[in-house]
């Protein structure tokens, strides 16, 4: 359905890896890299900026509408907010805390997977394939993807890894806080009642917490070889 390579959906919790790894794999198979994440941390930035309340649904779904959205061209996970580039903005501790708020909107998730599927169909048409990472590919955005992933890691291997990642960047950090504010939103992301964080049936699950980048990696790509297999295209 997808030609080449297909879409690739990868669901799981908050830095489970998901990001790392899908932009590996999307290197090595030649196919555009989506993080849906930022698409939902770009409608709060701009909530922040305007001074929309996370509470008002309508105005967050207006705000979701206006966003048209694509992926950038840069290797670093940009987002391209109209003719805009977004990117360091998208991942400050201010957007952490609001995100889920803003991604329990059912008016802002309509929109995004709106979008998320024309990017898709668009990326399968052009490149063969897409890797798109998020909570609810394999379930919502991409029922029919070619292979799904869920991707599972302990909360504290989860926030041992953001806390190594922000203090490379030279950016403070506190582990504890880091991994209280993983537990929230993993609570928020698999409790909301639209679209929650959900293993789709037909996953692989990977849980990552003790294997590293190229061995998670390494497992998707027998994951694909396998699913080429049962499915030849
Ligand atoms: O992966 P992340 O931390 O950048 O995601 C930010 C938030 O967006 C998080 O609360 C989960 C939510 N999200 C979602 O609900 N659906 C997606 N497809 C991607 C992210």
């Amino acid at each position: 359905m997808f030609g080449r390579v297909g879409a690739i959906a990868i669901d799981g919790q908050a830095a489970a890896g998901k990001t790392v790894v899908g932009r590996e794999l999307a290197l090595r198979l030649g196919c555009p890299f989506l993080d849906t994440g930022i698409m939902y941390r770009a409608v709060t930035w701009l909530a922040l900026n305007e001074g929309v309340s996370m509470e008002d649904e309508t105005a967050l779904g207006e705000l979701a509408s206006g966003s048209a959205m694509r992926p950038g061209d840069r290797a670093d996970n940009g987002l391209l907010l109209g003719d805009r580039m977004l990117g360091p903005e998208l991942r400050t501790a201010e957007v952490d805390q609001h995100v889920s708020l803003v991604a329990r909107v059912s008016g802002v998730r309509r929109e995004m997977v709106r979008q998320q599927r024309d990017i898709a169909a668009r990326a399968c048409q052009d490149s063969g394939g897409i890797v798109m990472v998020g909570r609810d590919i394999g379930t919502i955005v991409l029922p029919d993807a070619h292979l799904k992933v869920f991707m599972v890691a302990s909360p504290e291997v989860r926030a041992q890894r953001r806390y190594d990642e922000l203090k490379s960047q030279g950016q403070a950090a506190s582990y504890q806080e880091i991994l209280d504010n993983a537990l929230s939103r993993d609570r928020i992301d698999s409790q909301r009642a639209d679209s929650p964080l959900a293993q789709a049936a037909d996953a692989l699950l990977v849980d990552t917490s003790d294997l590293t980048i190229e061995q998670v990696v390494g497992k998707i790509l027998e994951g694909l070889e396998s699913s080429a297999e049962r499915t030849p295209r």
